[in-house]
């Protein structure tokens, strides 16, 4: 079966073919960083506008890339929630107008689900029951994840997503957006015990997150406690500032595997699948791989390019749910900007 996956809920746009929820025939990403990098984070309007004027010449492209013909594709999937409202709503109506002309299903897909369904594009399959950890720009949840498309949501995050926190922290550093691949870069070169940034785990039992505390330790460690306007001005020497990326971005990083191996014990599971732009980070995969090993977990983490927004983890997604059935020839589907049933 050949569906093919549309994806605009942030700021990039996204467009994939892929047969039989695996086999990635395409996957295209116009990345809109260039046009927010100035503001220091997401405009919609902006965000908007590049995905109506991208969309349709990357559905081409995609098709193109693919070797397919518009009249092969079975089925269109397209992510209706969590997300901008604007951005959402283009991909859409993208998706709907295909479905129409061509008379074929219309699946639509739940960004976060799709994120940890990105496990399976790269691997043979997860191993189900699994502890899932979407961390991304908007998110950081937990979930028990029972199949490809059947979730138990088990905490989320309070305040600031992981994701968020990295690109706040980037910003207060003056560093540029989006701050987590910074951050990532320049950590490297950096002491992660530098610093004792706090870590929030919010009780023994609890599965929730709260990154807002650390980014504001990182303003007064820098500043002091009358820091203003949320930016640091003061000069900083590259080691110093690579030891407060290091150190900062261990304070995230022990939080999201603590709280995963927490949940993979508590729930008597032995797999885990992750997914989202923060599982990109190169310290969060070193230590998750140690971490699991050393407890006995399957380790599921999608390649890089899978972990940031894409439309293969869509369109691989609705190939299960098409599976599991639904009434997918409603064209009335709406968005859904904080529908989530997972964060
Ligand atoms: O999943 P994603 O592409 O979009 C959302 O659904 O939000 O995630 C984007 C987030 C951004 O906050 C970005 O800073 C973060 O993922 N990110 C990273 C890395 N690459 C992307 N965070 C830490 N380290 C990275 N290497
Ligand atoms: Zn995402």
């Amino acid at each position: 079966m050949l569906i093919l996956g549309i994806e605009t809920s942030c700021d990039e746009t996204a467009v994939a073919v892929v047969r039989d929820g695996r086999v990635v025939l395409s996957d295209l990403v116009a990345s809109q960083e260039h046009l927010h990098e100035k503001y220091g984070g997401v405009v919609p309007e902006i965000a908007c506008r590049a995905h109506l004027e991208t969309i349709v010449p990357l559905i081409d492209t995609a098709l193109e890339k693919a070797g397919v013909e518009l009249g092969q594709i079975d089925a269109v999937a397209v992510t209706n929630q969590p997300g901008l409202i604007g951005a959402l709503l283009i991909g859409l109506t993208a998706a709907k107008t295909l479905a129409w002309i061509r008379d074929i299903p219309l699946i639509p897909i739940d960004h976060l689900a799709a994120h940890i369904y990105a496990c399976n594009l790269s691997s043979e399959g997860v191993d189900y029951p699994a502890v899932g950890l979407v961390a991304s720009g908007g998110h950081t949840s937990l979930l028990l994840c029972k199949s490809e498309t059947d979730f138990e949501f088990l905490g989320g995050t309070l305040d600031d997503a992981s994701g968020e926190a990295f690109d706040k922290v980037a910003k207060l550093l003056g560093l540029g957006y989006s701050g987590g691949p910074i951050i990532d870069r320049l950590a490297r070169d950096g002491d992660r015990n530098a610093i004792p940034f706090p870590r929030t785990f919010l009780g023994k039992d609890s599965f929730d997150f709260s990154f807002s505390g650390l980014k504001t330790a990182v303003l007064y460690h820098c500043c002091g406690q009358n820091a203003k306007n949320q930016v640091i001005t003061r000069r900083m020497s590259k080691r110093e500032l690579a030891d407060i990326c290091a150190s900062f971005q261990e304070a995230v990083v022990d939080v999201l595997v603590g709280k995963v191996v927490a949940a993979a014990e508590r729930f008597r599971v032995t797999s885990v699948a992750t997914g989202g732009g923060v599982i990109a980070n190169s310290r969060l995969r070193e230590r998750l791989e140690t971490e699991c090993r050393a407890k006995g977990l399957r380790l599921y983490m999608p390649e890089r390019r899978f972990c940031t927004d894409n439309a293969a983890m869509v369109a691989g997604l609705a190939y299960h749910e098409f599976l599991k059935g639904g009434d997918f020839r409603d064209l009335r589907i709406d968005a859904f900007p904080s529908g989530s049933a997972y964060g």
